[in-house]
C-alpha cells in the first residue's frame, strides 16, 4: 500500500523550510520593539471553547472543525485559530492583573477541514499576535502599523490594508434587523447559502463570493451609515492614527470576517498579486466583549493572524535571494592518516559554528572535488597523506580559484581567518 499524506496537508521540506524561518525570524524581530512576547498554545482544547467564541453559525464551527471524542469521553477540537486559547489562557492565568497591555504573539498549525484548492489548506500555519486590555484606537493602529512593518521587512509591497468597524452590542442588532429586511427582498435571487444563512447570520451575506450575490450586497444597507456615535468617533480615531502612523489603508464596506467574535475595527490585508481568490494574507480586528464572554473581567482587545503559507507564496523571489544554506567549508580527505586528521579538524570546526562538509564515501580526489562543487561551498581543504607528511594542507577558494597552504600546526586559525574573510 502506498502511503500518501492526507489531502490538504503537507510537508515543508528542506529548500522550502528556509523560506519559513526566514519569515519566523522576521516576525519576532519586528514584534518584539512594539513589546509582544510569545506564547505557545495547545494545539487541541475543548470544543466548546471554540464553539462559543467563533459563534455556532460561521462556517469553521458548522462545517470545518477537527472535532473528536477522547477516550476519556471528552470532546475535543483541533484549534482553527488563535484567539480562542489566547482568551482562555489570559483568564486562566489571571493575566488581566499585570499593570501593562498584554502582547501576545503565537506560531503554529491550524486546522480546517475546508475544500482544498490553491492557498487552502486543510492544515495551514499562522503568525498572529492578540493586544488585550486597552479599546484605544491607537492600539488598533498600532498593531496594523506593526503588521505593515513586517511585510515590508520582507520585501512586500504591493498589498492592501481594507478597514471597516462592525460596530458594538449597541449598534449592531439594530443594523442587523434592518440589514435581514433588505435581504429579504432578494431571497429568490440569492444563492443557497446566503438564503439559508441570513436570518441566523446576515453580515455573512455581505461577503458571498457568489458573483449575483455581491451585485446585491452593494446595494444593501452598508453597517458604516448604522454606527453609533461610539463606534463612529472610534472609526474615526483609527483612521487618523492609521494616517499619522503613514500606514496606508482603504475602506472596504463590505467587510465583514467569518467569525463572530469582531467589535467595531475590522480588517483583512489582500495580496494584489500571484493568490487567486485566497487572497486575504491576514485578517483580524477588535474583539471587546469576547474575554467577557468566557467570564473574564472586561477586557478590550485587538489582533490578526497572518497565513503563513499564503503570505510565502505572496513574497516576491528577491526575498528569498540569501537564504540557501551552503557549505562553508568541504573537506577533500585522501588516504587514511589525512582523515583521521581531518576528522578531528572538521569536529573542531564546527564546534565552532563553520558549516562543514565532506565525502563519506570517500571516493577518488576527482569524484570528492566534484561533490564539493556541486554543494557550492565557499572553500575546499584538501589534505591527503602526503600533506599530513610534509604539515602543509591546501585550501582552495571557490569563489576566485585561488589556492593557499596552511600550516597544519595553525590550521584552525588560519582556515577561520580565509572563512571570516566575506
Ligand atoms: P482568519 O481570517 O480566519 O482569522 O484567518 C487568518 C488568516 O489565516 C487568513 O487571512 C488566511 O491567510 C489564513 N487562513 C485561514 N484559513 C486558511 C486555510 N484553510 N488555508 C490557508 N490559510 C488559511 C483568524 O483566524 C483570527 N483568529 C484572526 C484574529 C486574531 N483576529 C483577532 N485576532
Amino acid at each position: 500500500m502506498k502511503i500518501q499524506s492526507i489531502r490538504g496537508v503537507k510537508d515543508i521540506l528542506p529548500g522550502e523550510i528556509e523560506k519559513w524561518h526566514k519569515v519566523e525570524a522576521a516576525a519576532r524581530r519586528v514584534l518584539a520593539p512594539y513589546g509582544f512576547q510569545e506564547i505557545r498554545l495547545p494545539i487541541f482544547e475543548s470544543t466548546s471553547l471554540f464553539k462559543r467564541s467563533i459563534g455556532e453559525t460561521t462556517d469553521i464551527v458548522e462545517k470545518e472543525m477537527y472535532t473528536f471524542t477522547d477516550r476519556g469521553g471528552d470532546e475535543i477540537t483541533l484549534r482553527p485559530e488563535g484567539t480562542a486559547s489566547v482568551v482562555r489562557s489570559y483568564i486562566q492565568h489571571k493575566m488581566h492583573g499585570q499593570a501593562q497591555l498584554v502582547k501576545l504573539y503565537y506560531m503554529g498549525p491550524m486546522f480546517r477541514y475546508e475544500r482544498p484548492q490553491a492557498g487552502r489548506f486543510r492544515q495551514f500555519y499562522q503568525i498572529g499576535a492578540e493586544a488585550l486590555g486597552s479599546a484605544s484606537p491607537l492600539v488598533d493602529a498600532e498593531v496594523m502599523t506593526m503588521l505593515i512593518a513586517l511585510f515590508r521587512d520582507l520585501g512586500l509591497n504591493g498589498v492592501e490594508l481594507q478597514i471597516n468597524s462592525l460596530g458594538c452590542p449597541e449598534c449592531r442588532p439594530p443594523y442587523r434587523e434592518l440589514l435581514k429586511d433588505a435581504i429579504r427582498k432578494h431571497l429568490d435571487e440569492l444563492c443557497s447559502n446566503c438564503t439559508s444563512r441570513y436570518e441566523r447570520n446576515p453580515l455573512r451575506v455581505l461577503d458571498c463570493k457568489v458573483e449575483r450575490d455581491r451585485e446585491i450586497a452593494l446595494t444593501l444597507p452598508r453597517i458604516s451609515d448604522h454606527l453609533c456615535e461610539g463606534c463612529r468617533e472610534n472609526f474615526a480615531a483609527v483612521q487618523e492614527a492609521l494616517t499619522s502612523m503613514d500606514t496606508p489603508f482603504t475602506l472596504n464596506t463590505q467587510l465583514v470576517r467569518g467569525l463572530d467574535y469582531y467589535t467595531r475595527t475590522t480588517f483583512e490585508v489582500v495580496g494584489t498579486e500571484g493568490l487567486g481568490s485566497q487572497n486575504a494574507i491576514c485578517g483580524g480586528g477588535r474583539y471587546d466583549t469576547l474575554v467577557e464572554e468566557f467570564d473574564g473581567p472586561p477586557t478590550p482587545c485587538f489582533g490578526f493572524a497572518v497565513g503563513v503559507e499564503r503570505l510565502i507564496a505572496t513574497l516576491p523571489e528577491s526575498t528569498w535571494q540569501d537564504i540557501a544554506k551552503k557549505p562553508d567549508l568541504f573537506a577533500v580527505l585522501m588516504g587514511e592518516k589525512a582523515k583521521r586528521r581531518g576528522q578531528a579538524l572538521i569536529q573542531t570546526l564546527r564546534a565552532a559554528g563553520w558549516y562543514v562538509e565532506l565525502d563519506y564515501e570517500g571516493g577518488s580526489m576527482k569524484s570528492q572535488m566534484r561533490k564539493a562543487n556541486r554543494q557550492e561551498c565557499r572553500f575546499v581543504l584538501i589534505i591527503g597523506d602526503n600533506e599530513i607528511e610534509s604539515g602543509t594542507y591546501f585550501l582552495k577558494n571557490m569563489t576566485d580559484g585561488q589556492q593557499v597552504s596552511i600550516d597544519s600546526d595553525q590550521c584552525i586559525e588560519m582556515i577561520e581567518t580565509h572563512l571570516k574573510t566575506p
